[in-house]
């Protein structure tokens, strides 16, 4: 029977869910409703696989009972009708409802679909661009549906983690003023002020600091950042942020926080166990381990230096390079003398030219005839022994290096190691490992913009008040907390003097006009009473991307960006009408014109 529309109140409303009934309610008189994700036609006998967010149940109707229904895929129906065990053979253990089944008695058609531009399944292939045009279809899918619910639940574990924490949620602005993090500002004309602009926050940082000079010493928010840059998976260009900022704390008060948090989290949504303390590991000593400041620490293949016995060697290429103030570094593949062919020693050299390097020097000690490999004929005898001895090698293994400057030779060998991992299967499944990243460097100097940039924001504390000897050797009290080679987050301890926070402005070359017109505020409410202080921001994308395994946070935004930051499905960004532009004050460039009018004409 059908019944689109009208006479529905009501009685057509379901009594259970798609995932629900089980064989406890064998017997039972139930309504469901959902979508026809399949139907099978038995000689006269429809089996349907309705379906909803909760799961799937078989509905089975005769073709009398379903009439004029057509029961296309994705029309939305609801059954009257009596739960039944399935026979032994026909239980489908696919599906928690799969050892009953519902005997429709009657099926009304609550809404028609047309064809969906591609199967609902959980494995597609479809095309991203696709699947984001048509996203209302593709969020209907089992694993992405999934990834909402997880996502939700583990928001709301942590939530409640800082609410029991003591902590206050408050919201801040999104209409403001720029925050400096290092990214492009999404800019809001204004129609009331002509030529002024709102910034899109791409961080409450400067608020929560705010908040916490106004005695609000716990705070956090889940909040929604946006900053024009370049997109990668693990980037997009609004994410979520789990922000929080605590007053009179050190790192270790703000590590404990998040540590019970993460745990409570970890154990509420996914029934996982996670130990604590969180590892701890300066930069430095990071960046010559791993040769990158967020290591993947659960396989080893840790840089060694090499240094000393390169300016030994007679191989000049590496002797001038630390004679010059540059590296020598290696790592070693175990088993490498047979696992890696010579062949793929061609690809990793490629790999490490991609990144930067001048080459990549090695050696097979194993190999016949004193070893293989460029670095062999430099390898005889004593120098081999003690080159074996210095890097932990035997015979049955590959040796790695690179010369070059301190950056260059921790990026290509950083980078080789994890390529290496991935490749040759070293990274054991199923391990958690969180680490927390501490005194990063104050500054970084930009080679092309000529000037010191700060390596985190420039509110955070330097390790030293005085701020006195070579910027490039000062340390800062900013953390990250890494997960598995991943950044889940930064934070840092503060600057709560109004006089340090002008130094650092002068430093990174923002003189006292433009300190006074970008962050006045700020710098007076340092003077009215600034507790010290000091916080964190988790990628809540990021992490629950990566508790779910999936190595893109698009699929745990339900309405994510592309890689050119447009949203495909409702074709954002778009023009306006003239008179909105011309309402904020804006008028638009020859070039955008001109590429508007093309756009135009090709449509
Ligand atoms: P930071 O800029 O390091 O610090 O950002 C914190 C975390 O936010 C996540 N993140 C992103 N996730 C998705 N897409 C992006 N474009 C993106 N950019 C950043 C990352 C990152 O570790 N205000 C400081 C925090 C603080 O000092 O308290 C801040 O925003 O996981
Ligand atoms: P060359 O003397 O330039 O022919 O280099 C001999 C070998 O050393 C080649 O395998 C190069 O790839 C390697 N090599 C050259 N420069 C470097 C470097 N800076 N670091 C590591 N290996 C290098």
């Amino acid at each position: 029977m059908t019944n689109t529309g009208d006479a529905q109140r009501g009685e057509w409303r379901r009594t259970h869910t798609c995932g629900e009934l089980r064989s406890e309610h064998v017997g039972q008189s139930v309504r469901l409703n959902g979508w026809v994700a399949k139907r099978r036609d038995h000689g006269g006998i429809y089996f349907v696989d309705l379906r909803d967010r909760y799961g799937i149940t078989q509905v089975v109707m005769s073709e009398a009972v379903a009439g004029d229904v057509k029961l296309s895929p994705e029309d939305v129906i609801a059954v009257h009708g009596t739960v039944a065990a399935r026979g032994a053979e026909n239980v489908n253990d696919a599906h928690e409802t799969g050892k009953i089944e519902i005997v429709v008695e009657r099926v009304e058609h609550l809404s028609s679909s047309k064809v969906p531009p591609f199967e609902l399944v959980d494995d597609l292939d479809t095309a991203i661009e696709t699947r984001l045009r048509y996203r209302f279809c593709d969020l209907r899918r089992r694993p992405l549906q999934r990834n909402l619910a997880h996502r939700s639940k583990f928001v709301n574990a942590m939530r409640r983690a800082f609410e029991d924490e003591g902590f206050l949620e408050i919201e801040t602005p999104i209409l403001s003023r720029a925050t400096p993090e290092g990214a492009r500002d999404y800019l809001v004309p204004s129609r009331v002020h002509p030529g002024e602009f709102y910034a899109l926050p791409q961080s409450p940082q400067i608020f929560k600091q705010i908040l916490m000079v106004s005695g609000f010493d716990r705070y956090y928010q889940v909040a929604r950042c946006f900053r024009d840059e370049d997109l990668r998976a693990d980037r997009q260009p609004e994410f979520t942020q789990l922000d929080m900022e605590m007053s009179f704390v050190e790192e270790e008060d703000v590590f404990a926080v998040w540590e019970k948090v993460i745990v409570r989290t970890f154990k509420e949504a996914m029934n996982v166990d996670l130990p604590i303390p969180f590892a701890r590991m300066r930069w430095s000593e990071a960046m010559e381990r791993f040769g990158i400041d967020k290591p993947d620490t659960r396989f080893g293949m840790e840089l060694v230096a090499a240094d000393e016995w390169a300016s030994q060697s007679d191989f000049q290429v590496f002797k001038s390079v630390v004679e010059s103030g540059g590296r020598v570094m290696g790592i070693v593949v175990k088993g490498g003398k047979d696992s890696v062919s010579r062949g793929q020693m061609k690809g990793l050299e490629k790999f490490a030219k991609d990144y930067g390097a001048k080459g990549l020097a090695w050696w097979k000690p194993g190999e016949e005839g004193g070893g293989a490999g460029p670095l062999a004929r430099w390898c005889e005898g004593e120098q081999g022994e003690s080159l074996k001895a210095r890097m932990g090698a035997t015979d049955d293994d590959l040796l790695l290096f690179c010369a070059d400057s301190k950056n260059t030779t921790w990026r290509v060998l950083g980078e080789l190691r994890l390529h290496l991992g991935k490749t040759l299967g070293l990274i054991p499944e199923g391990k958690w490992n969180f680490l927390w990243v501490t005194h990063f460097p104050m500054f970084e100097f930009d080679e092309a913009a000529g000037r010191w940039f700060s390596s985190h924001h420039p509110f955070t504390a330097p390790e030293d008040w005085s701020l006195s000897g070579d910027p490039a050797s000062l340390d800062s009290r900013a953390y990250d907390l890494v997960l598995n080679g991943w950044e889940l987050g930064s934070g840092s301890i503060r600057i709560h003097r109004q006089d340090v926070q002008q130094k650092i402005f002068e430093l990174l070359g923002i003189g006292a006009e433009e300190q006074k017109e970008r962050f006045g505020f700020f710098l007076d409410a340092l003077t009215y009473g600034a507790p010290p202080h000091g916080g964190f921001a988790i990628g809540l994308d990021r992490l629950v991307a990566m508790t779910l395994g999936l190595d893109n946070i698009r699929d745990v935004i339900p309405f994510p960006k592309t890689a050119s930051a447009s949203d495909l499905m409702c074709e954002a960004p778009s023009t306006v009408a003239p008179e909105q532009v011309e309402e904020v004050h804006i008028e638009l460039s020859a070039s955008a014109r001109a590429e508007l009018a093309r756009r135009a004409a090709k449509d």
